[in-house]
């Protein structure tokens, strides 16, 4: 079903002119290879700073309460960039456990001090755990990073991983709007999939996904 479990993180302002300026087909290679430069680099090539500063708490504890997560159970979130959430998860559940995975070296090396040792360097697409091995599998604004038959994968990975059906949590990129979708093309540098909720929903059905999802989109 569709739940917004991010409506506590703060707005993030975004300058999309200014980005849309600089985005040049090196700047989009570059941010693509998920290294220092997007993470920590000029906010052109992404985030421009990706440091903790505590924001995701509040969305773990409505996380952990949406799924009645328990100290013991283990959780998973993809694409975890620097394990800011792996670590808020454990503050807000003692005794959850909880492991991150990204495609990115750069972000696993440089994570949370609190998560080292949870986190993994790995692809959605082929995820290094066997089955059933989590209680619940989170990905947030990383699976649109994938061209849609990859999403797909994905979105198959997360059920053979999962141990129950329904505890999955999906955010993906998304438009409602031509003017939505415009502003989409203008800011975006990695994403590879985007589009309307209702052709998403198509694709978590056709992927068998049982979890839940929300969007992110630009206004
Ligand atoms: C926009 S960031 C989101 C990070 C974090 N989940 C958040 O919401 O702040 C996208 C993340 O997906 C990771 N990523 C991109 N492609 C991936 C893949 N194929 N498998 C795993 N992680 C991937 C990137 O390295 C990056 O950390």
């Amino acid at each position: 079903m569709e739940i917004n479990l991010l409506d506590k993180l703060p707005k993030t302002k975004r300058n999309v002119s200014a980005r849309a300026e600089a985005k040049t087909a090196d700047v989009v290679e570059e941010a693509r290879k998920f290294g220092e430069l997007y993470f920590d680099g000029p906010r052109s090539y992404g985030y421009g700073g990706y440091r903790y500063d505590y924001r995701w708490l509040p969305v773990a504890k409505d996380i952990v309460a949406h799924f009645n997560l328990q100290p013991g159970m283990r959780v998973l979130d993809i694409g975890a960039g620097k394990g800011f959430l792996v670590n808020d998860l454990m503050q807000v559940c003692p005794g959850l456990e909880v492991f991150g995975l990204d495609v990115s070296r750069y972000a696993v090396q440089n994570c949370h001090p609190n998560v080292v040792g949870r986190m993994h360097v790995g692809d959605a697409r082929d995820l290094p755990f066997p089955a059933d091995s989590f209680d619940c599998v989170l990905s947030i604004n990383t699976l649109h990073n994938l061209v849609r038959d990859d999403v797909i994968v994905a979105l198959g990975e997360i059920e053979r991983v999962a141990r129950a059906r329904r505890r999955g949590y999906v955010v993906v990129d998304a438009y409602r709007s031509e003017e939505q979708r415009a502003l989409f093309e203008e800011w975006v540098l990695t994403a590879l999939h985007f589009d309307t909720p209702d052709r998403w929903v198509e694709l978590f059905n056709e992927a068998g996904y049982s979890g839940d999802w929300f969007w992110t989109i630009l206004e």
